[in-house]
Order: C-alpha cells, then sequence, then structure tokens
C-alpha cells in the first residue's frame, strides 16, 4: 500500500510541497475573513483562542491528512478504507470532505469573480471615478448583473483548470512556487504603507487589543471554523497533496512552515487593512462590505498612491484565491481521475457543476432574483457560507482526527513521520501524536458541542 506512486507524479521536492500546501492554505480566508473576524470578536483575545487551535487542532489535522495521502497515495474515500479494509464506511469521512470541498469551491468562484472584477476596474480607473458615497451601489450593482460577474468567474476558473492540466509538478508546484512570494512582497508593501499612514495605530489597536467580552462561545467556534478553513484542513485537501509529498519529506516540520506561513500572512492582512481604513475616517465592516465598499473608499482617499493601492490589493486577492482555488480543484479532480476518468474530463465537469451552483449562488445574494429564497432562513449563499465555514470542517476535522488517533495502525503513523526509519522520531513528533489522540479531538467535541447549541 505505501509509497506505491513514483515521485514524479507529485510534487518534485519539500520546498515545492510547501508553497502549493501554502498557496492552498493562504486564500481569501486569510485576507478577507481574519482580519474582520478577528476584530469582530475581541482582536487579542479571539487570537488567543486562534493560536491555540491552529497550533493544537489545526496543524495536528494538518500532519494527519499529510501522513494519510502519504501512507496510501489515494485520494481521501480509499484512503480511509485503504488503511482500515475491515471498516469500509470510514471512506464516508472522506467523501464528506470532497462535498465540502466542492460547496467551497463554489463560493470561492462567486468571490473571485467580484475580486477579479474589482481588480479590472481599479485598473482601468473605474473604481477611482467613484464618489465614496457610492461604493456601496455599485457593488450591489456589480454582484447583481446577471453576466459580468460570471464572466470573470469563467476566467478565473480556466486559469485553474489550464493549471491543473499542467500536471502536479508542472502546474500546480511551479505555479505556487511563483505567485507564493509575489503574494508575499505585494502584502508587505501594503502593510507598510497602510501603518505608515497618520492615525493608523487606531487600526492596529482594533485589531490586537484583548476584548474578551466580545469573545463568548460564538467567537471559539467562529476562531475554530476559520483555523480550519484557513489550514485547509478537515475537508480531504490535504490528504490529496499529503499523496503528492515526496518519500523524503519530514512531514511534522513540513506541516509546521505551512502553520507559521498561513499564521503570518493572516495577521500582516489585518495590518495592511485596518491602519488604512481607520486612518481614513472609516469604520470597518464584516466581509463583502469590507472589501467592496469601505476599501475602494480608503484607496480613493490616498490620491495616485491609492491607485496603485488598490491595483495590488485586487491582485493580492486574485493571486491568493487562485492556488487555493487551484487546491479544491485539484482535490475533486484527482478523486474522480482515481474513479477511472480522465484528468481533462474530470477537471471540466467539476469545474462547470461549481460554476452552476455558484452562479445559484449568487443570484440569491443581495438583490438577486434568487434573494427571496430561503432556506432556514437563510438564502443559499449564506447557507454556503455558513456550511462551509462553521459547520461541515470542524464536523468533518472530528472524524479524521480520530480516525488518525484511534483507527490508524501507529506502525504506519510511526514509519511515516520517521521516513521509513530516516530520521528520528523526536519528543515534537510524540507530543504530537498526543495531541491527535487526545486534546484535538476533546476540544473538537466541546467547542462543536457548545458552539452548535
Ligand atoms: N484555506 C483557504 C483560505 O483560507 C480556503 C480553503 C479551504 C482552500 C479548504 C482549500 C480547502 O482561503
Amino acid at each position: 500500500m505505501s509509497n506505491k506512486k513514483n515521485t514524479s507524479s507529485g510534487f518534485n521536492s519539500s520546498f515545492g510541497a510547501i508553497m502549493a500546501a501554502a498557496g492552498s492554505a493562504v486564500g481569501l480566508g486569510n485576507i478577507w475573513r481574519f482580519p474582520y473576524i478577528c476584530g469582530k470578536y475581541g482582536g487579542g483575545a479571539f487570537l488567543i483562542v486562534y493560536f491555540f487551535f491552529v497550533f493544537f487542532i489545526g496543524m495536528v489535522l494538518m500532519m494527519s491528512e499529510f501522513i494519510i495521502g502519504r501512507r496510501t497515495r489515494l485520494t481521501p474515500g480509499r484512503a480511509y478504507s485503504a488503511l482500515r479494509p475491515q471498516h469500509p464506511n470510514w471512506r464516508f469521512v472522506g467523501l464528506f470532505g470532497l462535498l465540502t470541498c466542492f460547496l467551497i469551491l463554489a463560493i470561492y468562484l462567486i468571490i473571485s469573480g467580484w475580486t477579479l472584477g474589482y481588480f479590472w476596474e481599479s485598473l482601468t480607473g473605474i473604481l477611482s471615478k467613484i464618489p465614496d458615497e457610492g461604493f456601496a451601489d455599485h457593488f450591489k450593482f456589480f454582484a447583481s448583473l446577471p453576466l459580468r460577474p460570471v464572466i470573470f468567474t469563467v476566467i478565473f476558473l480556466l486559469f485553474c483548470v489550464f493549471v491543473i492540466l499542467g500536471g502536479v509538478e508542472k502546474g500546480i508546484e511551479r505555479v505556487s512556487k511563483l505567485l507564493m512570494p509575489i503574494l508575499v512582497v505585494l502584502l508587505v508593501i501594503l502593510c507598510v504603507r497602510s501603518l505608515t499612514l497618520p492615525g493608523a495605530s487606531e487600526g492596529v489597536a482594533y485589531l490586537f487589543q484583548a476584548d474578551f467580552t466580545k469573545l463568548g462561545s460564538e467567537g471559539v467556534l467562529a476562531a475554530l471554523g476559520q483555523a480550519l478553513f484557513s489550514l485547509s484542513v478537515g475537508m480531504g485537501v490535504m490528504i490529496v497533496y499529503g499523496s503528492y509529498l515526496p518519500v523524503d519529506d519530514n512531514i511534522l516540520k513540513s506541516s509546521m512552515w505551512i502553520t507559521l506561513c498561513d499564521l503570518l500572512i493572516a495577521i500582516l492582512s489585518g495590518l495592511a487593512i485596518f491602519p488604512a481604513v481607520f486612518a481614513c475616517g472609516q469604520t470597518p465592516a464584516e466581509g463583502p462590505g469590507l472589501v467592496y465598499q469601505v476599501l475602494p473608499v480608503v484607496f480613493n482617499s490616498l490620491g495616485t498612491v491609492g491607485r496603485l493601492f488598490s491595483i495590488f490589493f485586487f491582485l493580492l486577492l486574485v493571486l491568493a484565491a487562485l492556488t487555493s482555488a487551484i487546491s479544491l480543484l485539484e482535490a475533486l479532480t484527482a478523486f474522480l481521475h482515481e474513479k477511472g476518468m480522465q484528468r481533462s474530463t474530470a477537471a471540466v465537469l467539476v469545474s462547470s457543476l461549481a460554476i452552476l451552483l455558484s452562479v445559484v449562488a449568487s443570484f440569491s445574494f443581495g438583490n438577486g432574483i434568487l434573494s427571496s429564497f430561503h432556506i432556514a432562513g437563510l438564502s443559499i449563499f449564506e447557507l454556503l457560507d455558513k456550511l462551509t465555514g462553521a459547520v461541515l470542517p470542524p464536523v468533518c476535522a472530528l472524524l479524521t482526527i480520530i480516525f488518525f488517533g484511534w483507527f490508524m495502525k501507529k506502525e504506519d503513523i510511526r514509519d511515516e513521520l520517521s521516513n521509513h526509519g530516516t530520521i528520528k522520531i523526536g519528543w515534537f513528533n510524540v507530543f504530537y501524536y498526543f495531541l491527535a489522540r487526545f486534546v484535538a479531538p476533546i476540544a473538537l467535541i466541546i467547542v462543536l458541542v457548545t458552539g452548535l447549541l
């Protein structure tokens, strides 16, 4: 079962693998979602809980998924049943994860379409001509147009398909190695500009000052959902990327680098956004309101520099979204490919279905034609957002970690952590195994039960 696959059909180097997995992790979740969730639930108070979840649950899951993937060289579903042939029902955990991937991909496509549209509008100067009070209407108008956002989504998706068809090493790994450093450079430039604006310190305080009264059990569940979403764990993407890992990759070390990179980029994003928002006398809003209505006002108030700032920011968001969407598409494509479908057919099929769902969901947004259609009191867009943000990943993560900690053979885990006995198993590995068996599942159960009730 183990390591049958020739490494040429996987990542070529550990560095490439780290870049690809970090590319999956760093996405809209870091740049758009993290800063406002952090501010909303009490800044520093949220951060403390978030750190705990990232290192004690998220990173544990990343390690577990990598191990499951590399051990079997299979996609979620078959990977579980290969490790536990006597209990084939475990494969449903993998399939459940893939369903979550599909829903996330649909949401991702909508937002990426808007973002690409805004990038285009800042490049062509359309955004800079809109008066401050016009941005809310502009966004509503743009998002409810039947065709325009869809065209941008299709362009975005075509690029993803193109990369996937290039293959794991020549497509995904190569693009990630190129895009991730560009993303970091863009982000650092934005941070420096934002932090040097007069009055920036208020934004820094908003992000870091601890206010425990704003946290509550809702904030704790949000922190867990965000930690899993941001690290792309709990839905099997990292099982697929794990199946591409080189045999000599040190799994725990790579998981740590990816986690640190993801966390750092989330914090830098907050430092790029909030100081500028406060310095320009705006109030931080949530989600789409922040990115498409408040930030353009901030950019416009900064004159010519603001125009550049705006181009850089939307480009940054598009690039971050790209490598994440690629990983989602890859997980689903690899799954169908394993079932015997050609990679190209699989990629096109998944893309078409995802675009269909994303168009339906985007019609339910704002004043769209489906906005009055509600399920459990939520529009389709809101329902998808809620399911993929706070409900499905924690449930899937819990099942994954129980499988890893209690049902997977210890020898298999030891063999993967030590790279077949070529590296020493130190206290750090033992500690992480302990977290996987006891701390992570118990913490997940507590947060899920209290948060969902
Ligand atoms: N981690 C990505 C982000 O933060 C989202 C994602 C989730 C990507 C799950 C792949 C799988 O935006």
